[in-house]
C-alpha cells in the first residue's frame, strides 16, 4: 500500500515498523469528530473558492456517507494507514478519487489531530459532568433522609465528636462540587479551535477560522499555530481533574469499606453491589469500592505519564505527542465506569443507624461538649480541659462513660457541676448545639441540602 506520504520514499515501512507507530487501534474512537472536523474544514474550503464548491459538496456528501457506514459497521480500518486521519482520507480517496484527495489543502494532521482530540474531549468532559451531577443528587437526597442519624466524627481514625450521616455526606457533595467545576473550567480551555494551525506555521491559503469554529461549536479559536499543534495542557488537565475526582471517589470507598466491616458495621452494602468469597462462605466483600479505590492509582499514573511525555518536547508537534491518547482514554474510561457504580452502590447501601448511634456514644465523642460546658459555667477553657481530661481517665478505669458518672463523681473531681451537664452532653445536643454556618445541626444541615438543590438545578 502506498502511503500518503510516500513520495518521497524509495521502499515500504517495515510491517512491524507499521505495527508499532500506527494508532488507528486507539484513535479510531475519534473517526465521528474526524469525519465532522473533516465536513467544516472542506465546506470552508469551498466557501473561500480555495477548491471547487462542488468539490467540497461531493467531499461534505461522502464524509456523511462514511460516518453511516461505519455506524453500520460496513468499513474496516487498515494499520498501514496510520492513523484515522489517513485511514479516513484514504476511504475518501477510494470512493471520489481525484476530488477526495483535495480535502487535505491547507490543513496538516498535526492540526488536524489537535482537533479531534478537542472535540473527542470535549464530548467527554460533558458526559462526565452529567455522571458528577447524578452522583451531587444522589448525595443529596441520602443527606436529607440522615439530617438526624448521628454518627461518629473521626480524627486519626478515633472517634471525635459526634456528626450526622448529613453532614457526613455533605462533606462529600463539597469535594464534587469542586469536582464539577474544575471540569467545566476544563471545558473552557478545551474548547479554542486549532485547525488553521497547518502543520506549524498556518498556511498560504486564505482560510476563515471563524466559519470553522463556528461550524464546530468552538467558543474561540487558538492565537498562535505553534502553540496550537503542540498544546496539551487540556488533556493534562482534565486527567489531572479527573485524579482529583477519582481521590474524592476512592477516600469515600474507603470509608465504604470501612463502614461495612464487621467492626464497624455503620452500613451494609446490596447484595448487588458486593461479592462473595470462593472460599469463605460467610464473605460479603465490598469489591466494588475496592476497585475503585484502586483504579485511581492507574488514573494517577496516567497524569504523572502525560507530564512525563511532554516535559521534554521542543515545539511543536513531535510524535511523542500520540501517547496522548491512550493515556486520557483510558483516564476518561475509568472513571466513567467507577461514577455510575459507586452512585449505585450507596444508593443502594443499607444505613445501620442504631450502630452509628452507638458508636456516637461510644469513645467519649461528647468530652469537649462536657469542657464547653464547665466553660460556660465560668470555667477557663484549659482548666476545663484538664478537668475533663481527669474524668474520662475514671471513666476508662471504671469501664464507664461521662454520661453514666453519677453527680457525686462529677463533683467529686469538681464542685462546678450540677444535673444540667447531663442535657449538654447527650450526643444529640451535641450535634444540635454545633449550630455554625457549616456545622451538623438539623438546621445548618438543612439549609445547606436545600442550598445544593438550587445549586444542582442550575447546573
Ligand atoms: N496519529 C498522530 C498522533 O496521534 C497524528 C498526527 C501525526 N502527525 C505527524 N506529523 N506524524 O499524534
Amino acid at each position: 500500500m502506498q502511503k500518503l506520504w510516500g513520495g518521497r520514499f524509495t521502499k515500504s515501512t517495515d510491517s512491524f515498523t507499521d505495527h508499532f507507530h500506527s494508532s488507528i487501534g486507539f484513535d479510531s474512537r475519534m473517526y465521528h469528530e474526524d469525519i465532522t472536523g473533516s465536513m467544516a474544514h472542506a465546506a470552508m474550503l469551498g466557501k473561500q473558492g480555495i477548491i471547487p464548491q462542488e468539490d467540497a459538496d461531493l467531499i461534505v456528501k461522502t464524509l456523511g456517507e462514511i460516518l453511516e457506514d461505519i455506524e453500520a459497521g460496513k468499513v474496516t480500518f487498515d494499520e498501514k494507514a496510520e492513523d484515522i486521519h489517513m485511514n479516513m482520507e484514504t476511504i475518501l480517496i477510494s470512493r471520489i478519487g481525484d476530488v477526495g484527495k483535495k480535502l487535505h489543502t491547507g490543513r496538516s494532521r498535526n492540526d488536524q489531530v489537535a482537533l479531534d482530540t478537542r472535540m473527542y474531549t470535549k464530548k467527554e468532559i460533558t458526559e462526565i459532568k452529567a455522571l458528577v451531577k447524578n452522583l451531587l443528587v444522589e448525595l443529596n437526597t441520602l443527606a436529607e433522609a440522615h439530617t438526624e442519624t448521628i454518627l461518629p466524627g473521626y480524627t486519626h481514625l478515633q472517634r471525635a465528636q459526634p456528626v450526622t450521616l448529613a453532614h457526613h455526606l455533605l462533606a462529600y457533595v463539597e469535594m464534587f462540587k469542586r469536582d464539577y467545576d474544575r471540569l467545566c473550567d476544563a471545558y473552557k480551555r478545551t474548547d479554542v479551535l486549532p485547525l488553521g494551525s497547518g502543520a506549524l506555521a498556518t498556511t498560504t491559503y486564505p482560510l476563515d477560522r471563524y466559519f470553522v469554529a463556528e461550524q464546530l461549536g468552538f467558543a474561540a479559536i487558538s492565537a498562535n499555530s505553534m502553540d496550537g499543534v503542540s498544546d496539551r495542557d487540556f488533556c493534562v488537565e482534565l486527567v489531572s481533574d479527573l485524579s482529583m475526582l477519582m481521590m474524592h471517589l476512592s477516600r469515600f470507598c474507603e470509608e465504604i469499606i470501612l463502614w461495612s466491616s464487621h467492626e464497624f458495621r455503620f452500613i451494609e452494602l446490596d447484595d448487588a453491589y458486593a461479592t462473595g468469597s470462593s472460599i469463605m462462605p460467610q464473605k460479603k466483600n465490598p469489591d466494588m469500592a475496592e476497585l475503585i479505590r484502586g483504579k485511581t492509582g492507574r488514573v494517577y499514573g496516567h497524569l504523572m505519564g502525560l507530564l512525563t511525555t511532554l516535559k521534554g518536547l521542543p515545539l511543536a508537534y513531535n510524535k511523542d505527542m500520540q501517547e496522548d491518547k491512550e493515556a486520557l482514554f483510558d483516564a476518561i474510561d475509568t472513571v466513567k465506569m467507577c461514577l455510575p457504580v459507586f452512585t449505585n452502590m450507596i444508593a443502594t447501601m443499607t444505613v445501620k443507624k442504631d450502630n452509628m448511634l452507638q458508636a456516637a456514644k461510644g469513645g467519649f465523642t461528647n468530652a469537649t461538649d462536657a469542657a464547653d460546658w464547665l466553660v460556660k459555667q465560668g470555667v477557663p477553657f484549659r482548666d476545663a480541659h484538664s478537668i475533663i481530661g481527669h474524668l474520662v481517665l475514671y471513666c476508662i478505669e471504671h469501664n464507664t462513660n461521662l454520661d453514666d458518672l453519677s453527680l457525686e463523681e462529677y463533683q467529686a473531681i469538681s464542685p462546678v457541676f450540677n444535673e444540667s451537664v447531663y442535657d449538654a452532653i447527650s450526643v444529640k445536643q451535641c450535634v444540635e448545639a454545633r449550630n455554625v454556618i457549616g456545622g451538623p445541626s438539623k438546621a445548618m444541615t438543612t439549609k445547606a441540602i436545600a442550598d445544593n438543590k438550587a445549586y444542582l438545578e442550575k447546573l
